[in-house]
Parts: structure tokens; sequence; C-alpha cells
């Protein structure tokens, strides 16, 4: 008896130390990806972390202009490695030393970037890549797991997978939950793996393209307000579909014996615009009840009590140059437009009550490139799908802040999109005499024409430090002149 109840004590003891080393770390962070042609300064970036207190990013590569701005910063850091790279990286030991010692161990050290994981590859199980990467995960990760423990990182730098919610399935409810049956043995040596190691499982759950791809998806479900139609199951209800994707995944992890096993999301988030369930409240509606649902500590019916290790928004930032293959919302994913500017209010939880905008941020000049009023614009159509094909224009269509502007508007817009990109270059408003520039805003309400972001790295408004040498070396200039006029 007593030594059952010491081992129960021991238990509940173990059970709750497990969940407060859980719950301290719960934290939300953000993916910074960089598909843009308007990129901010990384230190730009860097400074829009820290005053908005998001102490943890999650990055697709390892930039080196990205990481150099991270040192020093306190910040926890994700890297990634494409896709692309597990061949070689799954082949050769020495490959993957080389990328550790370029990526990882350069920027680590005594003021340097924080990297705590190693993304190994970005959803590579992804149903749509046919098992492209399949064989490769596991090697490249142990190649690159020898690499970190080469440089004594092993201990601090975790290598993990992230997994799209494909991986895993359920006929029904969440309780039913397991791996794609062509991936049960991979999971099962990858999750034992990642498990020995001390790394959690990392996901990407996304209720709006649930909801996007499927037209009987309840709408109410994929948000976290209370649902009209929640999901039984068995003793359990769930009343949104964050949690029933999450605990089919823990079912899952159960079903090949890591039903412990941590879990990170390493995206979630909602698009503004580009589809009809695209928009800014209910981006909003989302993401704010993410974040308290994750910081309530509330867990989920088969995790009660204990939320993700880590919650990575999907995304800082718009990315105006991905692929609008899976819908015209890529590009729209950001809490923040391209420029760092926030798109709606969004308490992260952490002291913050609202988003603070970027600061500094090197725009080009205050000028814009639009149809020209006296010519004929039924020449422009092969123009403006020129424009379109390199610039973005998705804001144009259905479910687009620019989508009402009429004809004309169109084709500002798209001139404009081409002019920015183009850096502003006066040669690239032509468009055969259609084009003329313009310095007045020709934004019309929510339809925002941008102007783009400078490239060069120390323009006097980019680089305070830069202006205040220049500053003080005039005044210097100055003082001797008087001084030897005396
Ligand atoms: C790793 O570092 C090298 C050297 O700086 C760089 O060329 C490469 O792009 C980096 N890899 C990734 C995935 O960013
Ligand atoms: C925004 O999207 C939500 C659902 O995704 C929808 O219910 C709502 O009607 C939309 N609002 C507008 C103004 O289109
Ligand atoms: C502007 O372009 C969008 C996308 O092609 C289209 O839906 C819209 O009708 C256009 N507006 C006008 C007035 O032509």
């Amino acid at each position: 008896m007593a030594s059952l109840r010491s081992a129960k004590i021991l238990f509940c003891w173990g059970f709750l130390l497990q969940r407060w080393l859980l719950l301290v770390d719960s934290a939300i962070g953000v993916n910074w990806g960089t598909v843009s042609s308007h990129r901010l300064p990384p230190p730009v970036v860097v400074d829009l972390l820290k005053a908005n207190k998001i102490g943890k990013v999650k990055l697709f590569g390892a930039d080196p202009d990205v990481l150099r701005a991270l040192r020093g910063s306190g910040i926890e850091v994700m890297v990634g490695i494409p896709n692309e790279l597990l061949g070689v990286l799954a082949s050769s030991a020495t490959a993957s030393d080389l990328w550790v010692s370029q990526n990882v161990t350069r920027y680590m050290g005594k003021g340097g970037a924080d990297i705590r994981y190693v993304a190994v590859g970005n959803e590579p199980f992804l149903s749509s890549y046919q098992g492209q990467y399949q064989s490769l995960v596991l090697p490249a990760m142990l190649n690159i797991q020898q690499s970190l423990a080469r440089v004594n990182l092993a201990g601090y730098t975790k290598v993990v997978i992230p997994c799209n919610a494909d991986a895993y399935q359920s006929a029904s409810v969440p309780s039913e939950g397991m791996f794609r049956p062509e991936l049960t043995q991979i999971m099962t040596q990858l999750v034992s793996f990642l498990n020995s190691n001390g790394s959690p499982f990392v996901v990407n759950i996304y209720p709006f393209l649930s909801l996007y791809q499927s037209a009987d998806f309840p709408q109410d479900y994929a948000f976290f307000e209370g649902s009209s139609h929640p999901v039984v199951d068995g003793q359990n209800v769930y009343y949104n579909a964050f949690d029933g994707n999450y605990d089919t995944l823990v079912a899952a992890l159960n079903k090949i014996g890591y039903g412990q096993m941590p879990i990170a999301i390493g995206e979630v988030g909602w698009p503004t615009e580009g589809a009809s369930y695209a928009n800014i409240t209910a981006a909003w509606t989302f993401n704010q009840g993410l974040i308290n649902h994750v910081l309530s500590g509330k867990g989920t019916p088969l995790r009660p009590g204990i939320p993700p290790v880590d919650v990575y928004i999907f995304s800082l930032l718009d990315e105006e140059q991905k692929s609008t293959l899976p819908g015209n919302f890529e590009r729209h994913w950001g809490i923040y437009s391209f420029d760092g500017q926030a798109k709606y209010n969004l308490n992260l939880g952490s002291g913050n009550a609202l988003l603070k905008n970027a600061k500094n941020v090197p725009y080009l000049p205050s000028r814009w490139c639009v149809i020209n009023p006296m010519q004929d614009p039924t020449a422009v159509t092969n123009h403006m799908k020129l424009a379109c094909s390199v610039a973005d224009c998705t804001t144009l269509y259905y479910g687009g802040s620019c989508n009402a502007i009429g004809d004309k508007g169109n084709i500002s817009y798209a001139f404009n999109s081409y002019y920015q990109l183009q850096k502003q270059d006066s040669r690239s408003c032509n468009f055969d005499g259609l084009g003329m520039i313009t310095f007045l805003d020709p934004s019309i309400s929510e339809c925002r024409f941008l102007v783009g972001i400078s490239d060069s790295s120390c323009s006097c408004v980019g680089c305070g430090v830069c202006c205040a040498l220049w500053i003080m070396a005039f005044w210097v200039v100055i003082y001797l002149r008087v001084m030897n006029s005396l």
C-alpha cells in the first residue's frame, strides 16, 4: 500500500514537474520569411521583434544577414535547411559538417545568435512531394545531429522536422488519429530519435486551409469562440479545428508509443486577403483566439493542461514574391504588411497590449507610377499582364483589398507594382508612353499603392549611426575652422 502511495505521489510530482516545465516554455514566436522583393533590412526586423517582445523566431534558411542581425538580440532562433539540400546532407558527413559550421557554429558563442533549433527540411513528407524526400530525412537529420555533436552543440541546438498536418489522418474523430500508412515506419524511427534527443515534434496546423479547401467545413469550427458544430469524440468534445487537429496528432503519436512526445506548432495563422475567408477581421479573430487559447494553458482534451511547447505564428510579414499556386492568399499571411506596419491589433501576451510598427523603414522616395489619364487604356492589356507576371497584383482579384478600384485603377496598380519592383527605375514606368510618374499618393481607401523599400544599407534614414557621424564630423570641422580663425 505504502509503496503504491509513494509511487502515486512520485507520479504526481513527475506530472506536475513536467507540466511546469512545459508551461514555462510555452511562448509565442513568429515565422520570418523573406520571399519578398521589398525586404526590410534585417536589423529593422530584429528591432521590430524586440519592440514587440517576441522572443522566438523561425527562419526558413540561414541567411547570413538575418543571422548577423540576430546576434546579441537574445532572441531564440530556428534555422532551416531547404528540402533541396536533404540529398547531399543525407549522403555526406562532410557536407553536413560544412553546413553546420557555415550556418550555425559561426554565429554562436558569446554575443552571437542563439540558435536553438535546426529544422531539417520543411514539410518534407508533404503528400504533393510524392515521397521525393521521404528516404532522405532520417539520414540527413542523423548527419546534422552528428555534426552538431562534433562541435559540442548537440545538447543545446536541437534538430527538428517541421511536418505538415497531412502526415497524419483520422477516419472520423481525433482519437482515431494515425500517421499516413506509408509513413508509419519512418515516423516511428523519427519520433524515437527526436524523443531520445529531447526535441519536440514540430507540426504546421492550418484551419484556414481546411475551410478554404472544403465547402462543407463548418466555418465557426475554424475559430476559437465555441462552435455550433462541435465534434463529439467519446467523452471528449471539440469546439475548434485546432484542438481537433492537435489531438489527432497526439493520438497518432500514441499509436506508435510516444503519446507523451512534446509538440511545437511550427506554423499557424490566417491570411488577410486573397480568398473569401481571408480578411482582417477573420485573421484577427483566429490569431488572437489562438494566442489566448495557448497562453491560457488549457491544453486539449487529450493533453489537458499541457499546451504546445512553442507556437510560431505564420507569419510576421507579407511576402509578395511567394507562389500563388495555393491561392492569392499565399502572399498575405503577415500580421504585418511587407514594410512592418501592423495590419491589425494583436496582444501577443508578452506585456505589450498592441503591436508596435517597424521604425526607420528605408522607403524609396514618395512617388508612384500610374496610367497617363490622357492615354487610351485599351492598348495596355499586354503591359498589364507583363507587369503582373513579375510584380504582385494579387490584391486586384476577388477577395483582395484593391478589387473594386475600376479598370484604370487596375492598370495603375499594376504599373506601380512593377515600378516599385524595379526600385523606381524611371524606364520601368514607360509602358510605351502609357505610364507616368506621380508624386500624389494614388491609394484609394483600403487599397494601398505601395512605395518600395531601398536596398542600400546605409541611407541616412536606415542608418542613424552613419548620419550621426556625419553631423559630428561637420561640427568638428566648423569648430576647428572657428578655432583657427581666432
Ligand atoms: C549556409 O551558409 C552558406 C555560407 O554562408 C550560405 O551560402 C548558404 O546559403 C547557407 N544555407 C542556407 C540554407 O541558408
Ligand atoms: C471575413 O471572413 C469571415 C470568415 O472567414 C466571414 O465570416 C466574414 O463574413 C468575412 N468578412 C468580410 C467583411 O468579408
Ligand atoms: C480589376 O481586375 C480584377 C482582376 O482581374 C477584376 O476582378 C476586376 O473586375 C477588375 N476591375 C475592373 C473594373 O475591370
